[in-house]
């Protein structure tokens, strides 16, 4: 029920499950984690690839065929490939073996990051959502989960963490106001709209690193339930071991991607900001019984101070906004609000 599902609370601190799974020769999937009947997943070979040097080219032919194309992906999927980001292999090896060192401090090191509230600017453990039942489970992963921007937090341990996870929010933050650009351009929006109204010099940026370890019986558990993002675009690299999966015509896709390349999806704010040109695509992690995944996210998001709302021209376009305009921040506020209770997302209640 509503009421249980809030009375419990989502954040949970008993073992890190990288000690469970790793220690107690775990055979069956305990009962707190069950999330059954998960929809299987296709293999596609047209996930669209876009080429991030083709974007800053002087060349104006290849850039506005890129543009065209990354406008196309945000349309058609919702998600794409970015190759030739420019983002150093190095920083990224870097930025796991950080993480990986952190996932294994002794739990009393991580349990000063327990979560004790949703704002908390540096937070890790288990997390609980609701099932399709609206019984509380526990998803198979442990997190991290940082606000990176426009205040940095980071624990101080181990030595490496603070300035790989800085060096990469900075970079990844440059890639998002790069793609925001383009897709201004796409939507014949003015060059500045994405500074005048989406405030990115203050934009709100969550980087969060996801630990899953090998489970026993993959089809009884999820890493993540089916979710979109809140924010712009989400950036996400992982370990070379699958488990990403995308929502597409009503069909599930395994996201596998190019090493070195960065999945991209599109966010709520992008689909808002489109006037539901361009979908927000539903994702979810799934687990496998072999090896252990890690995947690292940047949420890319507008200001929390900035109004979201379909674009102005885009509306007179359209004769009518489809959704309605409210700050960042208090989209997140909700968007919580609904994880706790089981709801619908704002997008889905239009
Ligand atoms: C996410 O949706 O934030 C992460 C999904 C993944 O780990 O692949
Ligand atoms: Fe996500």
């Amino acid at each position: 029920s509503v009421a249980a599902a809030s009375e419990h609370h989502p954040f949970e601190f008993e073992t890190a499950l990288k000690d469970l799974a790793n220690s107690s020769n775990v055979k069956s999937v305990p009962s707190k984690f069950n999330f059954i009947n998960q929809p299987t997943a296709l293999t596609s070979d047209s996930i669209p690839i876009i080429d991030f040097s083709a974007l800053t080219a002087d060349d104006p032919h290849p850039r506005s065929k890129a543009i065209h194309d990354l406008s196309k992906a945000c349309q058609e999927w919702g998600f794409f490939i970015l190759v030739n980001h420019g983002i150093p292999e190095e920083l990224m090896k870097a930025t796991f073996t950080a993480i990986t060192e952190f996932l294994s401090l002794p739990a009393a090191e991580k349990k000063q990051y327990e979560a004790k509230s949703a704002s908390d600017p540096i937070k890790c453990g288990n997390f609980n959502v609701a099932n399709t039942s609206n019984q509380i489970i526990t998803l198979w992963r442990d997190y991290l989960k940082l606000y990176v921007h426009p205040d940095f937090h980071c624990p101080e341990k181990p030595h490496l963490l603070r300035e790989v996870v800085l060096e990469y929010s900075e970079r990844t933050r440059k890639l998002a106001r790069i793609l925001l650009e383009a897709v201004c351009d796409a939507l014949e929006l003015e060059q500045d709209y994405v500074d005048q109204v989406l405030k990115l010099g203050s934009s709100f940026q969550m980087f969060a690193a996801n630990y899953y370890p090998p489970c026993p019986e993959p089809d009884q558990a999820i890493g993540l339930p089916p979710h979109t993002d809140p924010g712009l675009f989400t950036f996400l690299i992982h370990n070379g071991v699958a488990g990403l999966q995308i929502e597409h015509n009503g069909h599930w896709f395994n996201a596998d991607s190019p090493q070195n390349s960065i999945l991209v999806n599109a966010a709520d704010q992008l689909q808002i900001l489109s006037n539901g040109r361009y979908t927000s695509v539903k994702h979810r992690a799934v687990v496998n019984s072999e090896k252990e995944r890690i995947s690292i996210v940047v949420a890319n998001g507008p200001a929390g101070e900035a109004v979201v709302g379909p674009a102005a021209p885009l509306v007179q376009k359209d004769g009518h906004p489809l959704y309605r305009s409210m700050k960042y921040l208090e989209y997140l506020e909700s968007q919580l609000l609904k994880d706790r209770v089981g709801g619908k997302s704002l997008l889905e209640q239009q």
